[in-house]
């Protein structure tokens, strides 16, 4: 699809009120802090500075919206557990990353970055439990920090306990950008409805 290469920034959210009228279909990146789903969502639109990233965890605090053409967006998410974030503002994560997973009608999917040194921590476990029968993507990012065959053994655990497609991943080598970008036009083809 040539959308992924026509994508643009749309509008950056602090709450429910100032979110964009739900327009083409939405694929959501979630995923802990640092896990790297800005930089994932520069690699799939091959793009370096689309979204903010940093080595800084904690990074995206709003939600981003990204229009790709007018047939689709990415949405980058906040990430979570992230040790030092104050009480007060994982009760905001909840309400504005909870609220708009659970009743964003446009929302065909999500993409859960998790790195994949350390996947489905019990935050992943959660969310993915949160998210009910929301198509999901499970993208094992940075995988060039393993070798071929921590790879291979970690793809196939994160198989085994998750019911989704589960993909390596790496910003730095590209490894599995086209695969992953092949697997989400799919979702937004019209065959593939919202929701709602
Ligand atoms: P928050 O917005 O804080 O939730 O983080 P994020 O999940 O958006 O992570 P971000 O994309 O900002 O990346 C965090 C750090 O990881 C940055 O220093 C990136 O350069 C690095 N990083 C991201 N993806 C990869 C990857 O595939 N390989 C390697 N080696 N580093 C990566
Ligand atoms: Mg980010």
């Amino acid at each position: 699809m040539k959308a992924f290469s026509q994508a643009q920034f749309l509008a950056s959210s602090a709450g429910s009120a100032d979110m964009p009228l739900p327009g083409p279909p939405e694929i959501a990146f979630a995923g802990r802090s640092n896990v790297g789903k800005s930089s994932a969502i520069n690699a799939l639109v091959g793009r370096k500075r689309l979204a903010f990233t940093s080595k800084t965890p904690g990074r995206t605090q709003t939600i981003n919206f990204f229009e790709l053409g007018d047939s689709a967006r990415l949405v980058d998410l906040p990430g979570y557990g992230y040790a030092k974030v104050p009480q007060a503002l994982r009760a905001q994560w909840r309400t504005l990353v909870g609220g708009y997973l659970a009743s964003r009608e446009t929302l065909v999917g999500v993409v859960l970055v998790m790195d994949a040194r350390h996947p489905l921590t019990p935050l992943d476990a959660q969310l993915v439990e949160f998210l009910g029968d929301v198509r999901l993507l499970a993208l094992l990012s940075k995988a060039d920090k393993l070798t071929k065959a921590e790879q291979s053994g970690t793809l196939a655990s994160v198989k085994a306990s998750l019911r989704a497609d589960v993909r390596l991943f790496s910003s730095e080598t590209r490894q599995g950008v086209e695969d992953c970008r092949d697997l989400l036009e799919g979702w937004l083809s019209p065959s593939s409805r919202p929701r709602k």
